[in-house]
């Protein structure tokens, strides 16, 4: 079956990982990957496949009330997997309204524009919204995990506005009857992950021997999960998951922040030839982050029982596999940090 699918946030760490299992896997569909190419979009995790004949990029941003609906319009989209996103906790500390427009504003804008362009055919049609665990608030250290029944109780900017985004999808399938499916998905880890967080940022570090920050105790607890996992989940739910329902996403893998980077330490000493213990050393303790959630802890049994999706990699073979990537790609990482990957949409497309 031929489908033309909106993939956005494409150029991002997850829908990067996304975008190549839909190219490669169906290569009987065209994949529209649309981004804005923000701070976070990065041409260069994709340069493998762009030039695979069913991958098509498009710069736009969700925003644009014109240049949606036109694209809907010109290309005819029959899917959409919704990414693009603001998703870096502290920012949005610091810049709340970014994550207001883009989140909000963008998610209902695409809602939109799919809602007038299907005219009530919704034969054939999807609106996959990837959302996060972050919704449902904060868990206490009492073994109880979020199901797709808990309440919602977001508490920074980015999880209050993703929040919001899972409400319009849900208000734009009981009132226009659009299909939708929506997943809420535990932290991501693997290749392509910005340095901005904890774990890529703490391998960069690690290896330029900087300080690793931690932020308070380093008690908070999160839910690992392999973003190739993520991936999974995204094409089985996106191809069998019911309309109106949402599926959680986990990987049944706590670890406080402290031992996390205890055990990065560990892998990193092993990889660089360190002296076991050097790389620890580099853990510094610094301010809390505001509104700083306890701990994520995600209940993925009805995708697993309903779908027959299951995580694929234990935590200490996928962070193994992840310093692996980041060793062997200095010049990502190096293009990053510096900024030079912003200037390679306009080598490549302009
Ligand atoms: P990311 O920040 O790495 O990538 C986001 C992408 O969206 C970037 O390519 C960026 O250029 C693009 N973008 C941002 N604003 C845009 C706009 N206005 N118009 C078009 N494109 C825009 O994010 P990620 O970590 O890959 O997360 C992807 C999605 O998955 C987000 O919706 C996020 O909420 C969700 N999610 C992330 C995690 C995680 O651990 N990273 C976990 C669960 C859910
Ligand atoms: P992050 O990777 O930003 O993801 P999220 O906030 O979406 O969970 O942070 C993961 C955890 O690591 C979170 O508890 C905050 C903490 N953290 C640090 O301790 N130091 C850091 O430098 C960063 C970026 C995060």
């Amino acid at each position: 079956m031929t489908r033309k699918l909106l993939i956005t946030g494409g150029a991002g760490f997850i829908g990067s990982h996304v975008v190549r299992l839909f190219v490669t896997k169906y290569p009987d569909y065209q994949i529209y990957n649309l981004d804005a190419l923000t701070y976070a979009g990065n041409l260069e995790n994709l340069t493998d496949i762009a030039d695979t004949p069913n991958y098509h990029f498009i710069k736009a941003d969700i925003t644009d009330e014109q240049a949606i609906p036109a694209l809907f319009a010109q290309y005819g989209f029959d899917g959409v997997i919704h990414l693009a996103a603001e998703s870096h906790v502290d920012r949005s500390i610091s810049d709340p309204f970014a994550f207001l427009r883009t989140n909000v504003f963008g998610t209902t804008n695409l809602l939109n524009a799919a809602k007038n362009a299907w005219k009530g055919n919704f034969e054939g049609k999807r609106f996959y919204h990837v959302s996060t665990d972050e919704v449902y608030g904060a868990l206490a250290f009492d073994g109880t995990f979020f199901t797709e029944n808990t309440k919602y109780d977001p508490h920074s900017p980015y999880s209050a506005s993703k929040a919001s985004s899972d409400h319009f999808v849900r208000a734009y399938n009981d009132t226009y009857g659009l299909p939708v499916v929506i997943s809420n998905c535990s932290n991501n880890y693997g290749a392509n992950h910005f340095p901005e967080k904890l774990i890529p940022l703490s391998i960069n570090n690690i290896k330029n021997n900087r300080p690793i920050p931690i932020y308070g105790k380093g008690e908070n607890v999160r839910d690992w999960l392999f973003v190739n996992d993520h991936a999974r989940a995204i094409d089985t739910i996106f191809h069998t998951g019911k309309n109106g329902e949402t599926y959680n996403i986990g990987g049944n893998n706590e670890w406080s922040n402290l031992d996390l980077i205890h055990k990065l330490c560990e892998i990193m000493d092993r990889k660089l030839g360190r002296a076991p213990g050097v790389s620890a050393k580099l853990i510094t303790f610094v301010k809390d982050r505001a509104g700083h959630d306890l701990r994520y802890a995600i209940d993925s049994s009805k995708l697993q029982r309903e779908l027959g999706w299951k995580p694929s990699l234990q935590f200490e073979e996928g962070l193994d596999k992840t310093v692996d990537w980041y060793l062997q790609n200095e010049a990502w990482l190096e293009h990053v940090t510096s900024g030079a990957y912003q200037k390679y949409y306009e080598k490549q497309y302009k």
